[in-house]
């Protein structure tokens, strides 16, 4: 049973259960109608029995009858006895019958040659003497003969009715399961490495149907999220290939032939600088990927936004002043919410970072602080380069950038950092932008999640 396909699993069963339904079913036609029919014989010849009775009349103690009777009734036998149960008129029937002792009042049931005669007798009384009395007889062969094409009918049915649902049966399944079958095999080209596959069954709403589109779903997301990791393996292998080669460049030239000090100094330098980038494009890929696997267990303790954008301000202001840029803050005294305060600072610090970034010289940014009974507000705004409605919906891709020449030192992983950031404090950003006049990123943050609540 284990190994059939559901096709005929399914067909097997409901045609089992119709087998046995139509047995139930005909079993209980036939005992009622046998029953019926019995009832009817059995009432016929009480009826002919009493109306035969009630023709005969009694004179000084015989037995006496003026109106002529039928001696067979549509069927039924009648002959008349006297009390010493000798025959004063009667139908020819079997001897057997003729020669029985009454028994007044039952229906006798006689085995005469193979076949069933209902006997019965009825008593005629004069002052409570028996004067005389009628038998009537009747064979049950015509029921029999019912019964029995009855049985046949039966009989010719339930397999006529298997065998058509047996063929049904399959037919109807086979149409209904055809699809997975199709889902199997694009399951199987999927499985060699074939994700653009689809099903693209016809829009049909049951539950085959169903399966496919939530089948095609998936395939859709699957296909996108590969994409993305292989885009982003290969961008990662990218951003890196470049500070290792650079490194390789000056290590090979500095060994290269004899140099003063200086110019070792300064391939030392380079080497430090782009080690360090190095470093920091893979403690972020670490943190992106931890955040991918749900490994990152956020801390969630109450922190003072307002310390924590101070800090980082101050941070900052090396950066700012480089292109003179100023840095403001408009917040209240403090902000408490339950956060992070890692994942924060790290906010905070790319948000600036970027703001101070793709400003032009003598530029601003002002980051505002706010906060209502159960959210925190941040917003960091420059009157830098800006950003075109068409960067906008990319910027938060890991490893993208407006400006994709070197000239730009970032790795593009900033923003995806901010999102995940947002991500795990349940959060939304929304950037305004407006390219060469400025940018603002406005965060919303709930204030007091649950460390549960975040991990969920
Ligand atoms: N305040 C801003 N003004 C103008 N452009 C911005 C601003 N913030 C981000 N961008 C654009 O969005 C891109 C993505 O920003 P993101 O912070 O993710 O990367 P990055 O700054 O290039 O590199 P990283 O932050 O990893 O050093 C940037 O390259 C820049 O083009
Ligand atoms: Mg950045």
């Amino acid at each position: 049973m284990k190994n059939l396909t559901i096709k005929t699993k399914l067909t097997f069963w409901y045609t089992f259960m119709l087998v046995i339904l139509l047995m139930i079913f005909s079993a209980f036609i036939y005992i009622s109608m046998s029953n019926a029919m019995l009832q009817g014989a059995e009432s016929l010849i009480k009826a002919h029995a009493a109306q035969v009775a009630s023709i005969i009349e009694v004179e000084n103690g015989n037995a006496r009858f003026d109106e002529p009777f039928e001696l067979t009734t549509s069927g039924t036998y009648i002959t008349i006895y006297n009390s010493d149960n000798s025959v004063i008129e009667g139908s020819k029937v079997h001897p057997i019958i003729t020669d029985m002792k009454p028994s007044f009042n039952v229906v006798k049931n006689i085995e005469i040659n193979d076949s069933i005669w209902l006997v019965y007798d009825q008593p005629i009384y004069d002052n409570n003497v028996l004067v005389a009395w009628v038998r009537a007889s009747r064979s049950l062969m015509p029921v029999g003969e019912a019964l029995k094409n009855l049985r046949t009918v039966i009989f010719v049915a339930i397999p006529l009715c298997m065998l058509i649902a047996i063929g049904g049966g399959l037919f109807l399944s086979g149409r209904a399961l055809a699809p997975i079958d199709h889902i199997t095999k694009t399951a199987r080209a999927i499985g060699r490495g074939d994700l653009s596959r689809r099903l693209n069954l016809p829009n049909i709403k049951d539950e085959v149907g169903n399966l496919a589109t939530t089948f095609d779903e998936m395939l859709d997301r699957l296909e996108t999220s590969f994409k993305k990791e292989r885009q982003f393996t290969s961008d990662a292998s990218h951003e890196l290939r470049t500070p290792v080669a650079v490194i390789t460049a000056q290590a090979e030239d500095a060994l290269a032939g004899n140099r003063d000090m200086t110019s070792y100094r300064e391939a030392l330098e380079t080497i430090l600088k782009e080690s360090k980038k190095m470093g920091n494009i893979i403690s972020q890929l670490l943190m992106l990927t931890r955040g991918d696997e749900k490994k990152y267990k956020p801390v969630i303790e109450d922190i003072d936004l307002v310390m924590i954008a101070t800090e980082v301000l101050n941070e900052m202001e090396g950066l700012a002043s480089k292109k003179n840029v100023s840095l403001y803050l408009d917040s209240p005294n403090e902000l408490h919410a339950m956060m992070d305060q890692t994942l924060i600072t790290q906010l905070f610090i790319n948000l600036i970072d970027n703001a101070v970034k793709y400003n032009y010289d003598n530029g601003w940014v002002k980051i505002s602080l706010s906060g209502n009974k159960d959210k925190a507000y941040i917003s960091v705004e420059d009157n830098g380069i800006g950003i075109s409605d068409e960067d906008i919906p990319h910027i938060f891709d890991r490893f993208y950038r407006v400006d994709k020449s070197r000239k730009s030192d970032g790795t593009g992983l900033g923003l995806s950092i901010v999102k995940w950031i947002i991500d795990i404090h349940k959060g939304n950003i929304s950037v305004q932008s407006v390219v060469g006049k400025g940018s603002k990123f406005i965060v919303k943050l709930p204030k007091y999640n649950g460390e549960e609540d975040l991990k969920a």
